[in-house]
């Protein structure tokens, strides 16, 4: 009987995470996608325009800081003039669907 509580109790925490994998993976297509790409490329139409990097070169993963990924996502990046080259999306996200997130662009890596 204890086994199969435990059992049970493995495959609803299993549940919760392939939930959490598919909110992340919602919030890239919804927010993300359209500059980074499906791929984390950076092969769209305003990914190009804004010269995102591709995510899924190792050296550009090498030169990006966890810390500094949070912050780009919380507060956003500008441009030289000030202007959003991508907003802030600190409002959007709690903390851990950022560091959700930023795992997402890790796993981009080839
Ligand atoms: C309007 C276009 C746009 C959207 C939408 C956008 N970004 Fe960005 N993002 C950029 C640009 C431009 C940069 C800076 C160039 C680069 O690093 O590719 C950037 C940089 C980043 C970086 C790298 C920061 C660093 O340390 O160099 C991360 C991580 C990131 N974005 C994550 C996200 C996530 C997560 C979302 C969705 C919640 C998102 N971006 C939505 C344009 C966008």
């Amino acid at each position: 009987m204890k086994r199969i509580l435990l059992l049970g109790a493995c495959l609803l925490l299993v549940g919760a995470t392939v939930v959490r994998a598919d909110d992340t993976k919602d919030a890239w297509e919804k927010d993300c996608r359209k500059c980074h790409g499906a791929e984390g490329k950076g092969d769209t139409k305003m990914g190009k325009k804004l010269e995102v990097k591709d995510y899924s070169d190792a050296a550009v993963q090498a030169a990006m800081k966890d810390p500094e990924m949070i912050k780009a996502i919380k507060e956003g990046i500008k441009d030289k003039e000030g202007k959003d080259r991508m907003k802030a999306y600190g409002e959007t996200y709690k903390d851990d669907q950022i560091k959700a997130l930023v795992a997402y662009v890790r796993a981009f890596k080839k």
